[in-house]
């Protein structure tokens, strides 16, 4: 039986199902990893039928049409493929397929572009904040930049379209670089988004005038290349399109202009934990309902419970705002 729509207290209907698969990454970027980090051990995180099935819930009850695989680094799980498979064969109640897709911060995607593109993966964002060696093996304590950007090759070899690379911007790290971005964006064929840095980090160092506004980034880029805004439904990205037709790119002023207005997500960590917003104070245990030997039934009990908890938005920069007590490898991007 097909069940009814998830639409949380704030009247948006939740839709989009965003899973860790793993906490572990290969990078330790500054602002989301301390460097010894703590990983959890094998048999907390969700197996791949676990993770099916909390995603089968959402896609064939409650008409979920978009997953995403997130991390740590989504491709450092063994055998993503299969998971992947599992995934894409869902169907929505009326069989509409879903669409799966995966952030990574690309350093192995060379290696598994073309198989995870062959199980049915559609889309990649790859994370990658400088295009500068030495900066890159800076923000991410790893000198992997030749890597990632074999990655992004690999990705558009592979077929996906489009593919786009998220950076984070940071003030006097890498707020130089939006036009180089901008620049590689349209040699490639990729979309550029450039993403406000939000107080997510590991070692609680966030503070507001690190944050470059947007506005400034497209202010940067289009006096080298003129931009016009582009038409968009309830996506956190304002896209933006060179007017000489080289393609588009994207920004996400999630602390400027949060988009929690359209949040139409839930977040599951890796160890089965449904966060209803990436600054949640609370999570909802869907392991133990799993590991309890509940029923399909009681799983959507426990997703629809959650969703009802599901709060108007975060307060990234007013008084009242408490960061959460995980950072972004625990939480999932
Ligand atoms: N602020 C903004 N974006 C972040 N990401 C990781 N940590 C932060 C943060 N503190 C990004 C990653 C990746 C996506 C999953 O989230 O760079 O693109
Ligand atoms: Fe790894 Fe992504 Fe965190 Fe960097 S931001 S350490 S790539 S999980």
């Amino acid at each position: 039986m097909a069940g009814p729509a998830l639409v949380d207290p704030f009247g948006r209907r939740v839709r989009d199902l965003r899973i860790s698969v793993t906490d572990r990454c290969n990078l330790r970027c500054q602002y989301c990893m301390a460097e010894d980090m703590t990983f959890l051990p094998r048999g907390e995180l969700l197996s791949f039928e676990e993770i099916e099935r909390v995603a089968r819930v959402c896609v064939t009850r409650f008409g979920f049409d978009g997953i995403r695989l997130t991390g740590g680094e989504p491709t450092v799980r063994a055998d993503l493929a299969t998971l992947v498979r599992m995934l894409a064969g869902l169907a929505g109640p009326d069989g509409q397929p879903v669409d799966v897709a995966m952030t990574t911060n690309g350093v192995t995607l060379g290696l598994v572009a073309d198989q995870l593109r062959q199980a049915g993966l559609s889309r990649v964002n790859i994370s990658c904040d400088s295009l500068r060696r030495e900066r890159f093996a800076s923000i991410t304590r790893r000198d992997r930049l030749g890597a990632v950007l074999e990655g992004v090759d690999a990705a558009v070899a592979a077929g996906f379209s489009p593919v786009k690379v998220n950076v984070v911007t940071m003030r006097g790290v890498n707020d130089d670089e939006a036009v180089d971005f901008a620049s590689f964006g349209r040699e490639k064929g990729v979309q550029i988004r450039f993403i406000e840095f939000m107080p997510l980090d590991a070692d609680d160092a966030w503070s507001m005038d690190q944050v470059v506004p947007a506005t400034e980034t497209v202010a940067a880029i289009a006096a080298v290349y003129p931009l016009e805004p582009v038409r968009h439904g309830a996506e956190p990205a304002a896209r933006y399109r060179y007017l000489d037709g080289r393609g588009e790119l994207g920004v996400i002023p999630s602390v400027t202009r949060p988009f929690c207005g359209d949040c139409d997500r839930v977040r599951v960590t890796a160890e089965g934990q449904l966060r209803t917003c990436l600054f949640a104070m609370d999570e909802h245990d869907l392991r133990a309902v799993l590991r309890d030997g509940g029923s399909d039934d009681d799983l959507a009990r426990a997703i629809e419970a959650a969703v009802g908890t599901k709060w108007a938005g975060h307060r990234i920069g007013q008084v009242s705002f408490v960061r959460p007590g995980r950072s972004m490898s625990q939480i999932g991007g």
